[in-house]
């Protein structure tokens, strides 16, 4: 066992507590593949992680780190259509923030034609989640409105991208007028400034992107257009709220809550065949463009888990190795 660096948790706490220190190496596993880290990306979860309020799923790595970009530097049995040398980007249920990490072979995505290899760090997570909530199961069509909440977080700024590039009519919230140009140049047609306005006034939207789970809940119902999907993926609101089930059954409306990291391997293949086949296509053809914000060498994961904090960013701030 040669040893790596990795990003390890010391204690549940401030963003003091990530050290890059020396871990023993990965092994990989059937259907895995090893890769040699060029870069990992900052999540919302990253944090909840290290102030002990989301633990790792069972079988994961103990480091952070949803996703990486680099280079397969083994292919374990039974994997095919990978090989020794490959460019990558991988969704993971954690260990991101490391040298080397071992991921399953279905959750490895080709580096898009004409996308840095590290840039490529902040795509897989912000694609898979986009994807499987705002299209697989909220159904968003061409013609209809999308809310965005949140337009100029990693999500908000896939989010937005993907859904003009499918040809829907996109509205977002932010708290700032600079995140509201930011989101106007990635194709908003409207920005919504959270302190000034109510969003409630400029629907109703057929899709909501809701990250404010409790806070916005009441609202969001009352935002919905008939047979309106409301998509919470984050509680950064609270997560207990009253429910008007009057208002969603006049509507035909329907709220659905998930979590993207602790989905079975299977739904998480399907989810990263869907992204490979419907929105890389948009990378390669340039219609959809990583946006990203600052690199940050991985050592320091400290600074950018604050930078993250103090929510200055637009898009993604990556963890170069
Ligand atoms: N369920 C899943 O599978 C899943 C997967 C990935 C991410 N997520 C969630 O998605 C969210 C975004 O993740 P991220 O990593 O992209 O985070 P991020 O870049 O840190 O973004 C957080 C955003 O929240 C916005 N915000 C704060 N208060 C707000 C308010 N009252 N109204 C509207 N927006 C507000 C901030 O914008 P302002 O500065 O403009 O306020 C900021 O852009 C997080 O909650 C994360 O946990 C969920």
């Amino acid at each position: 066992m040669i040893g790596m660096h990795a990003i390890v948790i010391r204690e549940p706490g401030d963003a003091e507590v990530l050290e890059w220190t020396d871990v023993p190496d990965p092994a990989v596993q059937p259907g895995e593949v090893l890769i040699e880290v060029a870069a990992s990306a900052v999540n919302r979860a990253d944090v909840m992680q290290r102030l002990g309020l989301y633990p790792p799923p069972e079988g994961a790595p103990p480091y952070p780190g949803l996703e990486v970009s680099g280079r397969v530097a083994e292919v374990g049995p039974d994997v095919t259509g990978l090989k020794a040398g490959d460019e990558v980007c991988a969704l993971l249920a954690g260990g991101g923030y490391a040298e080397r990490v071992t991921v399953p072979a279905t959750q490895v995505l080709p580096v898009p034609r004409g996308v840095d290899v590290v840039d490529a760090a902040g795509l897989p997570e912000v694609a898979c989640t986009v994807w499987s909530n705002v299209f697989m199961l909220g159904g968003l069509s061409a013609g209809e409105t999308l809310l965005v909440h949140g337009g100029g977080s990693g999500i908000g700024t896939m989010a937005i991208q993907v859904a003009k590039a499918r040809g829907a009519r996109v509205v977002c919230t932010v708290g700032s007028a600079e995140k509201a140009a930011r989101c106007r140049e990635l194709g908003a047609d409207l920005v919504v400034n959270y302190r000034e306005e109510d969003f409630v006034e400029s629907g109703p939207y057929d899709v909501i992107l809701d990250l404010m789970g409790a806070k916005y809940l009441a609202r969001n119902v009352e935002a919905l257009a008939t047979g309106g999907r409301l998509m919470v993926i984050g509680l950064q609101g609270g997560a207990r709220a009253e429910l008007d089930l009057g208002k969603m059954l006049r509507k035909r409306a329907l709220v659905h809550a998930t979590s993207l990291r602790s989905r079975p391997l299977e739904e998480k293949a399907q989810i990263v065949a869907a992204v490979h086949e419907h929105l890389w296509p948009l990378l390669a053809s340039g219609e959809v463009r990583p946006v990203i914000d600052q690199r940050v060498p991985m050592a320091d994961a400290a600074r950018a888990h604050r930078l993250l904090e103090e929510s200055g960013h637009v898009g993604k701030i990556l963890l170069t190795v």
